[in-house]
């Protein structure tokens, strides 16, 4: 595999050492984290089976190197810029796994337009963060989605439908963001962009409504 913007290449050392993985690259732009990861890795004895790489996204990995790669801790518009980036290095690439900091949106909108199948979700609070896991393979993109296409892009067709604690939180939080943000619209004078931005903050405030309701009901 490889984990892309690794820093100090914690993810590669654990599927290392748990036995999951026999090969992994840990690839960063950074040189700080760079030199991190290299000594993480080498103090650990993984160097043999962890190669740290110094480079842009999927510029460090050579044609049909992994077939799995990981890009976890950027937002979702960053994730998809490196994908679409390194398209020619994803040949040999059978999953994805992706972690958006935020606007995971936009990475289920690059899988539609990809082939890419999101094929499982993930949501999870660790000290008081919550972690969003997107999962693809190659497939039918469409395969996920049902009636209320715009609402699964936005929170995630598997999470939606099993709605975990974490989802809830993550969701209310959300709306009452959007609300707040839509309170202020409403006070400042009105511009063609306060029009816009109003509009879309109410149709997203008007579609958590609904599907947080659905659990509820
Ligand atoms: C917030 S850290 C996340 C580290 C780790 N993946 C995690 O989830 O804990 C993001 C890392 O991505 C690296 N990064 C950002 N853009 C990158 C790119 N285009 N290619 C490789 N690494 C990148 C940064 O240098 C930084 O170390």
């Amino acid at each position: 595999m490889a984990d892309i913007g690794s820093d100090h290449a914690y993810l590669p050392c654990f599927l290392m050492k748990n036995g999951h993985i026999l090969f992994a690259i840990a690839g960063e732009v950074a040189k700080g984290p760079f030199q991190s990861a290299e000594r993480n890795v080498s103090t650990q004895g993984l160097s043999a089976n962890i190669a740290v790489r110094l480079g842009d996204g999927l510029d460090v990995i050579n044609p049909d190197e992994v077939d799995c790669i990981t890009i976890a801790g950027m937002g979702g518009s960053l994730i998809t810029e490196i994908l679409e980036r390194g398209k020619e290095k994803l040949h040999s690439v059978k999953r994805l796994v992706l972690q958006p900091n935020i606007n995971a949106i936009v990475i289920r909108k690059w899988f539609l337009e990809n082939s890419w199948e999101l094929v499982a979700e993930e949501i999870i609070e660790e000290d008081g963060k919550i972690y969003e896991i997107l999962v693809a393979e190659r497939g039918n993109p469409k395969r996920p989605y049902g009636q209320n296409l715009e609402a699964d892009l936005l929170f995630g067709p598997y999470l939606v439908r099993f709605q975990p604690e974490a989802f809830k939180k993550k969701w209310t939080a959300e709306k009452k963001n959007w609300l707040r943000i839509y309170n202020m619209l409403e006070q400042a004078s009105e511009t063609e962009e306060t029009i816009e931005k109003k509009q879309e903050l109410l149709t997203k405030i008007r579609l958590a409504e609904e599907v947080l309701s659905d659990e509820d009901s």
